[in-house]
């Protein structure tokens, strides 16, 4: 079964650069792990490339929550909540794939969940944050992609922990 890419198309943009390219790379991730998983037999593959997508999920959420509190970002705790519920389900996902006889199933559903619920979030949420995340930065005069590259650092020097 022809398993469909994900393309980047310009209503996922955000404004923000860092964001937008942490967003194409995990879109990135995505393709190649839906491209391996199509000729895969190598399980161990597949289970080092969805948990490395994991770890980057998480690690992408919370720069997006670590500006979040910086700027007192209102809806932060909605946010936060259904970054939380993705978190969850790829955890399931990897969990299932460790577990399972079928990766193809996994696949599908990693890509059904990327496709309806990722891609949305992106226009919908991280587009609204990343407006308010702007506006924000001008009235305070400060540089916002300084700022973030900041708010990553800090986050690795405390070794991922948000
Ligand atoms: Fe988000």
């Amino acid at each position: 079964m022809e398993q469909e890419r994900i393309t980047w198309k310009n209503d996922l943009d955000t404004g923000i650069q860092l964001i937008d390219s942490q967003h194409k790379e995990f879109i990135r991730l995505v393709n190649s792990l839906l491209d391996s998983s199509l000729k895969a037999d190598d399980s161990q593959t597949l289970v080092k490339a969805f948990s490395f997508l994991r770890y980057y999920v998480g690690e992408h959420f919370s720069v997006e929550e670590s500006a979040m509190i910086a700027y007192g970002y209102p809806f932060y705790a909605m946010h936060k909540n259904i970054h939380d519920s993705f978190r969850e389900e790829i955890k399931a996902m990897e969990l299932t794939l460790r577990t399972s006889v079928s990766q193809h199933e996994v696949v599908i559903k990693l890509n059904y969940l990327i496709v309806n619920w990722f891609m949305n979030h992106i226009k919908v949420e991280d587009r609204k944050l990343c407006a308010y995340l702007a506006s924000q930065a001008q009235d305070r005069h400060e540089e916002l992609g300084g700022k973030l590259d900041q708010i990553v650092s800090y986050f690795f020097k405390k070794g991922g922990a948000a």
